[in-house]
């Protein structure tokens, strides 16, 4: 969760109502260990002022070319000098046409076209200046230069009208522009997961499940976006936000899970099993609520199909890791499913170290032996998941 650690981010903030969301983002940089430098121009500083941004960097805000405080007077070269990444957030649509046509009339846009460092904008304006053909024109322009355009999104917008045009929100920009920087060892590779628990109707109203938030999939499919990948989620019943730039398909049930799996498989390199999926299902689902009468109740139950094994057992079976939350005895336990199943790698945790919250404390299991990970947030855990995965598909393939 210090995904920004010892790095320097360069926030550019231009003159839209969006300028406030760039707030939250530079608190959300910092609280990841950045360090964020402000360079704000006179239309950004009527939306937000510079003391707020000075406040929550713990730094002086950035605003005029001819500023003194860099020894040679040259702050439009050396603000990017060692910084990690320039975003400017709210990009306004003069802005953007500034950039395309590489204007250096104020510090920002000065700032732009000295740059050493990546560049990536995130629009913000009404729909019809996002649609006009001129702003269309020089965010493709911009593209083809190498900038990076996060957004922008649909939605209602400052003037009331609702379309194109909206700045990503900062919890949104802050994953952008971690995920930008990531090397890409998963590019060209499709992963499909299953996350979350699968629910086993009853009747309408009740079922069985397993106690499973999603948590640790859904962290697991955004590392994979993060590393490239083209991922597509199967989430059972669970409250979480898409992990943005994975496809999700929604189920209840183990069935139905089992169908999205086999219907996404064709071309997936790699199938990870998160979900907790219900060994077995009610024989019946009664179509109405069923009452209460009898002191005791026996409900017969047939087995759902081990979804993970039937796809590992393929020919065409893509590199399959599996999870193994066990109560006890987690090495026999994990090391067992994983030959059973026929596994590269199976993920062990013990329930007591993980179940819902938001951190957890894994060991991997694989031909090699069992690797103890540290404890830490389920993202990073995911990422370090992610990270063996990669190492042993490049064994697999012969690569070193
Ligand atoms: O339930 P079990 O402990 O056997 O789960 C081990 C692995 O198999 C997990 O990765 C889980 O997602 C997967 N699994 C499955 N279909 C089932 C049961 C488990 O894909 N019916």
């Amino acid at each position: 969760m210090n995904e920004f650690q010892g790095k320097r981010i360069v926030l550019g903030v231009t003159g839209g109502v969006a300028a406030y969301k760039a707030a939250e983002l530079v608190r959300l940089l910092v609280k990841a260990g950045a360090e964020v430098d402000v360079a704000l121009t006179a239309a950004g500083a009527q939306f937000v002022g510079s003391a707020t941004f000075q406040a929550l960097t713990g730094r002086r805000v950035w605003q005029a070319l001819w500023d003194e405080r860099m020894d040679n007077g040259m702050a439009h070269i050396d603000l990017t000098r060692g910084a990690t990444a320039l975003l400017v957030a709210p990009a306004t649509a003069d802005f953007l046409a500034k950039l395309t046509h590489g204007f250096a009339d104020d510090l920002l846009s000065t700032v732009c076209l000295a740059r050493d460092c990546p560049l990536l904008v995130a629009p913000a304006m009404n729909r019809q200046m996002w649609e006009n053909p001129a702003t269309q024109r020089n965010v493709a322009q911009l593209r083809a230069d190498g900038v990076s355009i996060l957004g922008p999104a649909y939605g209602e917008q400052a003037c009331g009208e609702t379309g194109d045009g909206r700045m990503f929100e900062a919890g949104e920009l802050f994953e952008d522009l971690y995920a930008s920087l990531q090397t890409k060892p998963l590019a060209g590779k499709r992963v499909m997961l299953t996350a979350g628990p699968t629910f086993e109707a009853l009747d309408p109203v009740r079922g069985l499940s397993n106690s499973s938030s999603g948590k640790m999939g859904f962290s697991l499919a955004r590392a994979c976006v993060e590393a490239g990948a083209e991922v597509t989620l199967i989430a059972g019943p669970v409250t979480l936000a898409t992990p943005r730039g994975a496809r999700r398909v929604d189920v209840q049930s183990a069935l139905q899970m089992h169908a999205a799996v086999l219907q996404a498989m064709p071309g997936q390199d790699v199938f990870i099993g998160v979900a907790a999926v219900a060994d077995y299902r009610p024989r019946q689902t009664a179509a109405h609520k069923m009452k209460k009468g009898t002191d005791s109740l026996t409900i017969e139950l047939e087995a759902n199909p081990d979804i993970l094994a039937e796809i590992a057992a393929r020919p065409d079976a893509p590199f399959c890791v599996g999870f193994a939350a066990e109560s006890r005895d987690l090495a026999t336990y994990a090391e067992g499913k994983r030959l059973a199943k026929k596994l590269a790698l199976v993920v062990g945790n013990l329930v007591q170290d993980g179940l819902g919250g938001d951190t957890n404390s894994v060991t991997l299991f694989d031909a090699a032996g069992a690797h103890v990970l540290p404890p830490a947030g389920k993202i990073d855990v995911a990422r370090d998941i992610v990270a063996h995965i990669v190492r042993l598909m490049e064994r697999h393939s012969g690569k070193h």
